[in-house]
C-alpha cells in the first residue's frame, strides 16, 4: 500500500464524484474521505450538485422545494444543467487546474438517472446539455454507493428529522427502487470509470471500501504512469 508520501509524488488533482439514492451516505462518506486525502497532504475540497456555487446554490433552491417539477422535466433538467455550467466553470475546474482534488456529492450520473431514466426526458437533450456544461470533463471516478432502498429510506428520514421531505425524496418506493436499478446499469456499463460500492455496512467498512478503490483506480493507474515514464 502506498504511503501518503508516495501518494503525494504519483498523483495529481483528481475529480471523483459520489453518487447513490437517498440516505446512500454519500455526505458522510465525502467527509471521510477529504479528511483522509487532506491529511495525506492532497489538498482537496468538497463540493455539491445542484449547487456548489453562488448561482447554482440559488437554482438548488430553486430545484429542490418543487418549483422545478411544476416546470416539467424537460425545464427541470435545464435548471440542473444551467446550476452544473456555473459550478463547473466557478468551482470545478479552478480547483482542478490548481492540482486540487475535488469530491463532488453528484455530478452528471444524477442527471442520467433522475431526469433521463426516470424522467423520460430525451437522452439526445441531456447528451446537448453534458457537451455545453461540461465539455469534455469527466469525473476520473465515479464510486456510487449502493444500499437496498428501504436502508436509505430510513436513513434519509433519521436525518431530515422533523424537516419536510424534498422534491425527491417524497417520491415513492417504486420510483426509488427504478433509482436504484438505474445506478448499478450506470456501474455496469462503464466500469473504467464506476465503481459500485456496497454501502449497507457501517461507515469505516464502507470508507474502507471506498479507499480501496481510490486505490484500485487513481493511485496505481497514477503509479505505473509515473513509472513508465522512468
Ligand atoms: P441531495 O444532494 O441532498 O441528495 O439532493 C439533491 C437531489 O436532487 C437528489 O434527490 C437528486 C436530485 N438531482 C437530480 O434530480 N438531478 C441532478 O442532476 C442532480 C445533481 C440532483
Amino acid at each position: 500500500m502506498n504511503t501518503p508520501t508516495e501518494i503525494k509524488k504519483v498523483v495529481p488533482g483528481r475529480f471523483v464524484t459520489f453518487e447513490g439514492g437517498e440516505g446512500s451516505g454519500k455526505s458522510t462518506q465525502i467527509k471521510m474521505l477529504a479528511d483522509r486525502l487532506n491529511g495525506a497532504r492532497l489538498p482537496t475540497i468538497v463540493t455539491r450538485e445542484p449547487g456548489g456555487s453562488a448561482g447554482a446554490e440559488v437554482i438548488r433552491h430553486l430545484v429542490l422545494s418543487g418549483m422545478g417539477k411544476l416546470l416539467g422535466p424537460e425545464t427541470e433538467s435545464l435548471l440542473f444543467a444551467a446550476a452544473r455550467d456555473d459550478h463547473v466553470n466557478q468551482v470545478i475546474r479552478p480547483a482542478l487546474e490548481q492540482g486540487t482534488w475535488v469530491l463532488c456529492d453528484r455530478f452528471t450520473d444524477s442527471t442520467r438517472v433522475y431526469q433521463g431514466k426516470l424522467g423520460k426526458v430525451d437522452p439526445k437533450l441531456l447528451r446537448a446539455m453534458e457537451r455545453v456544461t461540461i465539455g469534455g470533463l469527466q469525473p476520473d471516478l465515479t464510486l456510487i454507493l449502493d444500499v437496498p432502498v428501504a436502508v436509505g429510506l430510513q436513513r434519509a428520514i433519521k436525518r431530515r428529522g422533523s424537516a419536510v421531505a424534498d422534491r425527491f425524496e417524497e417520491e415513492g418506493l417504486a420510483f426509488h427502487e427504478k433509482l436504484r436499478e438505474a445506478y448499478r446499469q450506470i456501474a455496469a456499463e462503464d466500469p473504467n470509470r464506476c465503481v459500485l460500492i456496497d454501502a449497507n455496512a457501517d461507515q469505516q467498512t464502507v470508507g474502507a471500501r471506498i479507499w480501496t478503490a481510490l486505490r484500485d483506480h487513481l493511485f496505481s493507474t497514477a503509479a505505473v504512469a509515473e513509472s513508465s515514464k522512468a
